[in-house]
C-alpha cells in the first residue's frame, strides 16, 4: 500500500468518493443526502456603517456561527444579541434545527453565548494557538 497527498482532486478520485459515499450515506441515513453547505452573512449597521457582522453556514439541519464580530465602539449595546437571534430565527426557517459553533475559554464572548442559552458540549483543551477553546451548541426547535 501507498498514501500519496495529491494537489487536487482527480476525476478517478472523484468518481471513487462518489461510489463509495453513495453505499455508505445510504447506509448511514436510508438515503441520499445533499451534502452543500449554505453560506449566510448578516451585517448589523447603523446609520450606513457597519457595526457587526455574523457569518454562518447551514448544512442539512445544523448552522455553525463561524464569525462573529461587533464593532469595539457598539460592544454591550445589544448589537451581538441581535446579530444571533436574527440569525437563529432565519436558520429555523431554512429548516435548521441547531446551531453549533466555538470560542475561546474565558473570553467575553463565552459568557456572552451562555446568555443566548447555549450549552457547553465540548472542552477543546490545546486548540487554536495552543489556547483552549469551548464547543456551544442551542437547539432550535420544531
Ligand atoms: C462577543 C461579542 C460578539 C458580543 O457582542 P455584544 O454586542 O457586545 O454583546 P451584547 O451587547 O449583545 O450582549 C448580550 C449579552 O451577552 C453578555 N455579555 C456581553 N458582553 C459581556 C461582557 N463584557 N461581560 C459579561 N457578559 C457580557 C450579557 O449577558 C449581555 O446581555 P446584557 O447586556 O443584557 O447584560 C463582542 O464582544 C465581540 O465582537 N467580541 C470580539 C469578537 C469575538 O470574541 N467574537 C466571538 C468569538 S467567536
Amino acid at each position: 500500500m501507498r498514501i500519496s497527498i495529491l494537489k487536487k482532486e482527480t476525476k478517478k478520485l472523484k468518481e471513487f468518493a462518489m461510489l463509495e459515499w453513495t453505499t455508505a450515506n445510504l447506509e448511514h441515513y436510508g438515503k441520499l443526502p445533499n451534502w452543500k453547505e449554505d453560506r449566510y452573512l448578516f451585517q448589523a449597521s447603523d446609520n450606513n456603517e457597519i457595526i457587526g457582522f455574523l457569518d454562518c453556514a447551514l448544512l442539512l439541519g445544523v448552522a455553525e456561527v463561524k464569525q462573529l464580530i461587533v464593532a469595539q465602539s457598539k460592544r454591550g449595546q445589544g448589537v451581538g444579541k441581535k446579530l444571533m437571534t436574527e440569525m437563529e430565527k432565519y436558520m429555523k426557517g431554512k429548516g435548521g434545527h441547531k446551531v453549533i459553533l466555538s470560542t475561546g475559554k474565558g473570553w467575553v464572548s463565552e459568557k456572552f453565548y451562555e446568555s443566548l442559552g447555549y450549552f457547553k458540549i465540548a472542552d477543546l483543551k490545546d486548540h487554536f494557538l495552543h489556547h483552549d477553546f469551548v464547543e456551544f451548541s442551542k437547539l432550535l426547535g420544531k
